[in-house]
């Protein structure tokens, strides 16, 4: 069976390509390499043997969409193509909302003039903007405060009114928590461009002493140690729970929303503190203000993904921190 993987040269993407050719998928692959790197390609071959055909297209370019799936038989498709720095979508809301709205209104369209009607979407946990209760259920109050977690909103809103319109659509919206770690190979994983903004990619710059020294933003949260608290997700759990989500696609004709997290809410400092237990490495720190945007704690209940999906997480906390700093060693 075919399936096209949008954005699966990048983080996320490329380990779900290494999942689906290990399930005997056939994967076509469309990323414009924004945000990724061709060697990608190489690596996922390395690992399971199989190339994926490769499309360097921009999804905001229709007619080029419109040609692989005309030179293809696509059942199905993963969309994880977009652009993702929430701070940066605060800065350049625009080219936000054309990169990931154009391109999934382009995707949208012409899989329904192609009568493919199958699709796995990458979605987040901000939508749930600031929880007023823990752990998060899929079906709490959905917000968002920035760009780029308006798009995923936009996006989930565009997803369901399709689905009410055409119900031979199915559709799966997988809102994710805090994906860290890499492919055990070490030959995939995240690679942030400059300072980074996220905790696990800046922690690994600080124990390789690429930067000083981790900013903890903020320690007087109403949480077990005053700094936020997050649910954490090896990202070849998360990977997998793609599969789960494949297979559910492919079975059903409905819209869904599924948490994909572990249920477990992890501190900053705790994080720290297990980082450098398991590396055998120090992690200068220093605690500065409060990050604006930021909430106290986001922990998934992941109990519907595990009854619908059959999705349980089965790496911990230790296998994260440790092939995140692992992949780093690997790579530089
Ligand atoms: P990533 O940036 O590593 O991967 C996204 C890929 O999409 C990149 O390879 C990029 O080159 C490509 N892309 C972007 N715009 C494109 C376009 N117009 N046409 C073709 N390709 C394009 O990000 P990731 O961490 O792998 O995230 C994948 C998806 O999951 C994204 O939609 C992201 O918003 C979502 N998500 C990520 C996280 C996270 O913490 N990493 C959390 C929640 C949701
Ligand atoms: N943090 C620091 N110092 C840093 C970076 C982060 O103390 O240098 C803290 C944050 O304040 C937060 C925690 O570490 O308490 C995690 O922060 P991240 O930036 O790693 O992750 P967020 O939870 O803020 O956001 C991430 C993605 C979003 C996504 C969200 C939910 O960046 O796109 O997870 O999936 F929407």
């Amino acid at each position: 069976m075919q399936v096209l993987v949008t954005g699966g040269m990048g983080y996320i993407g490329s380990h779900t390509v290494v999942e689906l050719l290990e399930n005997n998928y056939e994967v076509i692959i469309i990323d414009n390499l924004v945000n990724s790197k061709i060697d990608v390609l190489d690596k996922i071959e390395k690992i399971t043997g199989k190339r994926p055909d490769f499309y360097p297209y921009d999804l905001c370019d229709k007619e080029l969409l419109k040609k692989v799936f005309m030179q293809h038989k696509i059942e199905a498709v993963i969309h994880f193509a977009g652009l993702k720095a929430v701070g940066e979508s605060v800065q350049k809301p625009l080219l936000y909302y054309h990169n990931n709205l154009i391109s999934t209104l382009n995707l949208l369209e012409v899989m329904k003039e192609i009568d493919c009607k199958k699709l796995v979407f990458s979605s987040s946990a901000t939508v749930y903007g600031s929880p007023k209760e823990l752990p998060i259920k899929e079906d709490f109050p959905l917000s968002t405060t920035n760009p780029y977690g308006s798009t995923k909103l936009f996006i989930e809103y565009m997803l369901k009114d399709l689905y009410q319109s055409d119900p031979t659509w199915s559709i799966a919206i997988l809102r994710y928590f805090n994906p860290i770690g890499a492919h055990p190979s070490y030959l995939l994983g995240e690679n942030p461009n400059g300072i980074p903004n996220n905790l696990m990619p800046y922690i690994v710059k600080v124990a390789s002493k690429e930067l000083d020294h981790l900013n903890i933003f903020g320690s007087d949260y109403p949480t077990k140690d005053g700094t936020g608290v997050r649910d954490y997700i090896h990202v070849v759990d998360l990977a997998k729970g793609h599969i789960k989500a494949l297979e559910k696609v492919l079975s059903t004709n409905k819209v869904d929303c599924y948490n994909l997290g572990t249920g477990i809410g992890y501190s900053v400092l705790e994080m720290v503190e297990l980082f450098k237990k398991v590396n055998q490495v120090d992690v200068p720190y220093q605690i500065v203000e409060r990050r604006a945007g930021d909430i106290a704690e986001c922990y998934a209940d992941p109990t519907y993904a595990q009854k619908e999906l059959g999705f349980t997480a089965e790496k911990n906390l230790e296998d994260m921190v440790r092939d995140s700093y692992q992949y780093f060693l690997h790579n530089q």
